[in-house]
């Protein structure tokens, strides 16, 4: 599928298959393609936790507003981040790259998020934001439907999958076979509204 027709059809769809069975291929492709979105200072921060235990997905659900996609879909992802691993063997995000710039971008790396815990915390958002719309597109592409999710307890879901002291949730991403199509889109804002030209007035 071509790229732009899939940003154009993917919808953020709700009725799913529960009967559908994943191929681990596509899954892996599909997690794959969302290692490829990119991080600030190559740091892949991002942790894919892929819930496959029905009854955890039933205890997810109960603390999701009962959205039908937690256990409906056939996979549930819960983009998590650490918020450490700037500081967890940096090296190991450059290890291909000549020693000299290997030794540059770890530097870089302390310089920029030492001491700066508001600046940790928003790099997970930006980095699994950015991962959890490319896997949906590859989704997409896959023949398959997602939504994007954050209507649930985050604090209930992190005692759920044990999330680490150090690590955020920063959303789901349920992808599976969608039995309904999504609703006609709301409405959205028009590029006029939208758009800024060079600072706000
Ligand atoms: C961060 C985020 C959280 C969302 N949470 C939910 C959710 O909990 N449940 C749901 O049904 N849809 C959720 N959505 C889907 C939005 O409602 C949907 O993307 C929006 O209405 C636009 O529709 P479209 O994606 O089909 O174009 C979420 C979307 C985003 C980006």
């Amino acid at each position: 599928m071509d790229t732009l027709d899939a940003i154009r059809t993917r919808r953020a769809v709700k009725q799913y298959d529960p009967d559908h069975r994943m191929p681990d291929a596509d899954l892996d492709t599909i997690l794959s393609a969302g290692m490829l979105a990119p991080t600030a200072f190559n740091i892949q921060h991002w942790r894919f936790v892929v819930v496959t235990d029905p009854a955890l997905r039933r205890q997810i659900r109960a603390v999701a507003w009962d959205q039908a996609q937690v256990t409906d879909a056939s996979v549930l992802i819960v983009m998590c981040a650490d918020k450490q691993a700037w500081r967890k063997d940096p090296a190991r995000y450059w290890a291909d790259a000549p020693q000299d710039v290997q030794d540059l971008m770890v530097g870089l790396i302390n310089q920029y998020y030492e001491g700066r815990a508001q600046v940790q915390q928003d790099e997970t958002m930006r980095s699994c934001a950015q991962a959890a719309q490319t896997m949906m597109l590859a989704a997409a592409s896959l023949g398959y439907q997602s939504c994007p999710m954050d209507g649930f307890d985050f604090d209930a879901v992190a005692r759920l999958i044990n999330l680490p002291d150090d690590h955020v949730i920063a959303m789901f991403v349920a992808i599976g076979k969608g039995t309904q199509a999504a609703r006609p889109r709301a409405s959205r804002l028009t590029l006029d509204q939208v758009r800024v030209r060079d600072r706000f007035a």
